[in-house]
């Protein structure tokens, strides 16, 4: 090789490696970057942050003047410990079990706690998703309904939730088969 020749080979690599260790580098950054991407699609797709229903009525309206009623469940504690009894009994019923049986049992408890507290007027925050979005596709009719509450109903009783106060909670539960009955 000449003189020549391989001064003009030693630029050519010196001009030519870096770029070249350049683009390897940004290879496998968006390698890395599609990657992350794809991880976060997976994520995204198994999220189950609220999918809120701008027509879904307020799905936990409060009541400050129930704040007495809230008193008689034995406050938040006491609806954490209802939901314990109510979940028991839905998943031992034999048609609400199916229902239940393949649903986050644990994050619908906590749900239903935060719901019940903020409409009770605990002032507590209710983080689910609407009626309307969390009940869509599941086929509930009026009989499906009206078995639930009588489950709740049973929690309450055994959990010796007076009677005037399960009343004013189901009243305000009631209108809310408008959202979760679509059969
Ligand atoms: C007044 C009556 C009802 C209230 C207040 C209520 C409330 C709730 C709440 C707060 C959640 C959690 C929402 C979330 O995941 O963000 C939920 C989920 C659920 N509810 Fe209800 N519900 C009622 C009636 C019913 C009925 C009648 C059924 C079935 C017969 C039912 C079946 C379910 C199921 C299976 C889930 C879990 C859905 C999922 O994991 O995607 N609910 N409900």
């Amino acid at each position: 090789m000449t003189t020549t020749k391989t001064l003009a080979l030693a630029c050519l690599l010196a001009f030519a490696a870096p770029t070249f260790a350049q683009q390897t580098v940004s290879a496998e950054e968006q390698a890395m970057l599609e990657e992350e991407a794809r991880l976060e699609a997976e994520e995204a797709a198994l999220d189950d942050t609220p999918r809120l229903d701008p027509n879904a009525p307020d799905p936990a309206p409060a009541f400050p003047e129930l704040r007495p009623v809230l008193e008689d469940f034995g406050g938040r504690e006491g609806l954490d410990r209802l939901m314990d009894t109510f979940m028991a009994g839905l998943l031992t019923d034999e048609r609400m079990g199916p229902f239940f049986a393949n649903s986050d049992q644990e994050r619908v408890k906590r749900q239903l706690a935060e719901q019940f507290c903020a409409i009770l007027g605990g002032g507590c925050e209710y983080s689910g998703r609407d009626m309307k979005s969390s009940h869509a596709g599941l086929g509930i009719d009026r009989a499906d309904f009206n078995r639930l509450v009588e489950v709740l109903q049973v929690a309450m009783n055994e959990h010796k939730v007076p009677f005037r106060a399960q009343n004013n909670l189901l009243a305000k539960l009631a209108p809310m088969h408008r959202e979760i009955v679509t059969e």
